[in-house]
């Protein structure tokens, strides 16, 4: 038996398949771990199953010893895992990608539809009991259909939820390093362009690339300058790919016209600047959060651990 070590709660079916095979530590409470904490529960593990929350890094990996043999996370983001320390040591790390799109892009096309409407801003009208009334020109938003959706990384996400905009009429375009597989490109009607192009032609810029240093502010004061003062962006993929003070700037001064935010630079801390816009819709990371996809996630992790400690390739290895 193999020492296990689980760092946050994760759903019942993934955990059980963990405890089947192996010795299985995990933690429990609802908050996250505190880094004392975590550095004490990974010491002796052979195989650590993180959390986007935990930071796996030389420090972790030194607690952990030199036994280690993989980190799974359970999220198909794995920039809170410092791939080449863990490579230089041996270890294995995974991810869980394919089981979060859907819920993923449906969460990007609620965002597209709740900013563009303007709806957090309609509900807080009512729940604040303040007084309205049905108008020709009350509250009105942007109409969606013959807009320009700007997909920015066309991976699974992406292209999931340029299926979902393209059936409320709009139009697809796209960056992305590799060509786009020629079936995609048909079905979805969709133009590559490069990025700047992306960034000043496109109603809606939605972003679905990695994080990596190459991808950090990839949105920052230069590009939104850039962006059409009506257009509006989301971010579903991860906070610091855009530079949130420079948004706030943009979105006060009138550069871009909203943004619906999922992902934030400094989770879970907000920028103080985006509680005060109205024309920013912000969720509290939500994008694969069904009751399906997260039992989905654990279920990937528990496979990709279980599938090292046994000695077999794991399906879902990540390399730097
Ligand atoms: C991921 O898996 O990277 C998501 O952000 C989790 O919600």
């Amino acid at each position: 038996m193999a020492k296990v070590v689980v760092t946050g709660k994760i759903p019942a079916g993934g955990l059980a398949r963990l405890k089947a095979e192996h010795d299985v530590t995990a933690w429990e409470k609802d908050d996250a771990i505190s880094r004392a904490d975590l550095l004490t529960m990974v010491a002796g593990a052979d195989a650590i199953v993180s959390l986007l929350t935990e930071k796996i890094d030389d420090e972790l990996l030194d607690a952990a010893g030199s036994q280690l043999k993989s980190v799974s996370n359970v999220a198909v983001g794995y920039n809170n895992i410092d791939v080449p320390a863990c490579e230089k040591r041996g270890v294995l790390v995974t991810n869980t990608p394919g089981v979060l799109t859907e819920a993923t892009a449906d969460i990007a096309m609620s965002l597209i539809l709740m900013v563009t409407r303007r709806l957090g801003e309609g509900e807080r009208v009512i729940r604040a009991q303040e007084p309205w009334q049905w108008g020709m020109f009350y509250m009105l938003g942007m109409g969606l259909q013959g807009r320009q959706l700007g997909i920015v990384g066309m991976g699974q996400i992406g292209i999931a939820t340029a299926r979902r905009a393209k059936a409320f009429g709009m139009n697809i375009a796209y960056t992305r390093r590799s060509p786009l597989e020629d079936n995609v490109v048909n079905e979805l009607d969709a133009k590559y362009m490069s990025m700047d192009e992306l960034i000043e032609s496109s109603d809606v810029l939605s972003l679905h690339c990695p994080y990596s240093p190459a991808t950090h502010h990839l949105m920052s004061e230069n590009q939104f300058a850039r962006m059409k003062k009506t257009a509006f962006l989301i971010n579903t993929a991860r906070g610091p790919i855009v530079n949130e003070q420079a948004l706030v700037d943009a979105l006060k001064a009138g550069e871009i016209a909203g943004a619906g935010l999922d992902v934030f630079e400094n989770e879970p801390a907000v920028n103080p600047g985006l509680l005060e816009l109205d024309n920013a819709v912000l969720i509290p990371h939500l994008g694969s959060a069904t009751v399906e996809t997260r039992a989905a996630m654990a279920d990937i992790a528990a496979t990709n651990a279980l599938a090292i400690l046994a000695g077999a390739q794991a399906p879902n290895l990540v390399t730097s």
